[in-house]
């Protein structure tokens, strides 16, 4: 690629990203702002969809390295009342709560709902350890059109983009990978088969449709069957939380992305001490925390994607 522009890497990285070119690249800990174009520069772009994606708030938390995770949550919001643009919507990767207590759930939608912004919400496995996550359906996704009775997948359209939320957290077994199931990947077939490849597609689970760490559960089983379904369009963007971390990679037209929590960091994959919240001293914390915006302009494959830490 010609890299007149002297920007060097940054610079490949933002041609890779809205050339849409079949680059594998993958980071682990986090990426530089500046790697991916800026969504101030995209909202200049005239028809821009600008939103925003919040994760793993786990409200109840509050060990080490966060205890207090009310307050990440808090500056998160804050963060994304600060945006220059008022993004149109919000989507969340679930992790809203840590054991599905009423009361951390009303926390959340508290401080979730001072942004003003429509929600729309994934559970992830920590929403649904009561009552097969009945109560955080309801009070979480109230309104939006179910694909089966309590499954907690739907989809939605909003300025020519097609949104489809999944859910890949129930009947998880301790450890395992994430599922959709038989009667979700059916409800998706049905729901895409009659829309143009041109339309662009965004997928959010709360499990990483793309496998990261087969031992740590951090994939799902059968997301090869989601994505064959997809394969025909032209722009696919699958936006996940869980693993606590920022990766990425783009595979033919789909772009992979997991964001940041709000309340702790997890290990790189594959590294000690495994799984769970990491510790990081309490000056770093706000560093490895925080929020995705997302941009998309009409007419480009790639949306622009940047991740911002809560603090330096
Ligand atoms: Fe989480
Ligand atoms: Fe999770």
């Amino acid at each position: 690629m010609d890299d007149s522009t002297g920007q060097g890497r940054r610079g490949l990285l933002k041609c890779m990203a809205w050339a849409g070119t079949s680059v594998v690249w993958t980071m682990v800990g986090g990426i530089p702002r500046s790697a991916l174009i800026d969504s101030a520069q995209a909202a200049t772009t005239a028809g821009a969809l600008n939103f925003v994606q919040l994760s793993d708030n786990h409200i109840g938390f509050s060990r080490d390295p966060n205890t207090d995770v009310t307050g990440t949550l808090q500056e998160g919001v804050n963060a994304i009342k600060a945006l220059p643009q008022k993004p149109a919507l919000m989507i969340h990767t679930g992790d809203v709560s840590h054991l599905s207590k009423p009361g951390q759930f009303d926390t959340a939608a508290q401080i979730i709902g001072s942004t003003g912004l429509q929600a729309h919400y994934v559970p992830g496995e920590h929403d649904v350890l009561e009552d097969d996550g009945k109560s955080f359906i309801e009070r979480f996704q109230a309104g939006v059109r179910q694909g089966a009775p309590g499954g907690a997948f739907y989809s939605f359209d909003q300025e020519g983009v097609h949104f489809i939320g999944l859910n890949n957290v129930t009947n998880l077994k301790a450890g395992g990978m994430g599922i959709l199931g038989g009667t979700q990947l059916a409800w998706l077939a049905d729901d895409v088969k009659d829309r143009s490849a041109s339309q662009p597609i965004i997928v959010f689970a709360h499990i990483p449709l793309w496998t990261i760490e087969p031992a740590w559960g951090w994939g799902t089983d059968d997301s090869a069957q989601a994505l064959a379904l997809l394969k025909r369009f032209g722009s696919v963007t699958v936006l996940n939380g869980h693993i606590h971390q920022v990766m990425q990679k783009v595979e033919g037209n789909v772009a992979f992305h997991t964001a940041r929590s709000t309340a702790f960091p997890q290990p790189a994959p594959g590294t000690a001490p495994g799984p769970g919240p990491m510790h990081v001293d309490p000056g770093q914390l706000r560093g490895v925390l925080g929020v995705t915006s997302v941009a998309y302009v009409p007419g480009q494959s790639r949306l622009a994607i940047v991740d911002t830490p809560l603090g330096a």
